[in-house]
């Protein structure tokens, strides 16, 4: 559907994300990520590389919980500059300072809630790369976008706008992350069949932006109602390379079921 698979390339470890997004308080927050840190203490770091992005408030809570594991921590954002007179924002420094690997750019929900333009998400993305942080670039299409067929017209533009000026080195600290806006938090997971067509759309284009050397390395994560019982056959196709994953990273068991299912797929 979207053109040639990309195929013969090694996949780095798969990596699997939970976006807390709004969600939990300080309590809840730590015996969250308790949990997660028990279940994966087998996998993360050396099957699957695993993060938990907390709200910014609990941050440093949750980065002391997971200090001794190799369970990462992670940003649900981050702002382009690096301090001064931007009230309510929060900078690559300081989330460095607090102990983040990874900072998440462009999520549908700061894109369509917030009303982020690729413009910025591209400036959050050299942001987060100058202040030593990996970005995970999310990109995909709205209900009515591919409905329209517009799909690929849509994750080309945020890719290319979403990647403008970073040059091969710094794409190797980037992951993407395709999230079909209809599939986030609605039950509708995208089909493997579905989920594989834009990867393979998205390594293709990485292909033509950089090289395919470097386009194999890229990991592409999908997110959208991801759940223990889907991931197998999501991460069994080939361009899937980790999970995004929301409302099932909110309860450890599940989070970590899917961590175990994703290291049992690849
Ligand atoms: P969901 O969210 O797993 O709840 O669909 C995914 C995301 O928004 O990252």
């Amino acid at each position: 559907m979207f053109g040639e698979h990309f195929r013969g390339v090694t996949m780095k470890k798969p990596f699997v994300a939970g976006n807390w997004k709004m969600n939990t308080d300080s309590h809840s927050a730590v015996s969250l990520v308790e949990g997660v840190v028990s279940g994966c203490e087998e996998t993360a770091g050396s099957k699957v590389d695993v993060a938990v992005c907390p709200p910014f408030v609990y941050l440093q809570q949750v980065g002391k919980a997971l200090s001794s594991s190799l369970v990462a921590l992670g940003a649900q954002d981050v702002y382009f500059e690096q301090k001064g007179a931007f009230t309510g924002e929060v900078s690559s420094a300081m989330l460095k300072d607090v102990g983040c690997t990874y900072a998440i750019c462009g999520h549908s929900e700061r894109r369509h809630v917030i009303g982020e333009t690729d413009e910025l998400i591209n400036k959050k993305v050299h942001a987060a790369i100058l202040g030593g942080l990996l970005p995970i670039l999310c990109v995909g299409e709205l209900l009515e976008e591919r409905k329209a067929n517009k799909t690929t017209d849509v994750v080309t533009r945020q890719l290319k706008k979403g990647l403008m000026g970073i040059g091969p080195e710094k794409m190797l600290a980037v992951t993407i992350a395709y999230e079909p806006v209809w599939a986030i938090g609605t039950g509708l997971t995208a089909t493997p069949g579905q989920a594989q067509d834009v990867h393979a759309l998205i390594r293709g284009l990485l292909a033509e932006m950089y090289d395919r050397k470097l386009a194999g390395e890229i990991r592409i994560q999908y997110g959208g109602s991801v759940k223990p019982d889907n991931t197998g056959e999501l991460m069994g196709q080939e361009d899937v390379n980790g999970l995004l994953v929301g409302g099932a990273s909110l309860k450890a068991d599940d989070f970590v079921a899917i961590v175990k299912a994703a290291a049992r797929a690849t």
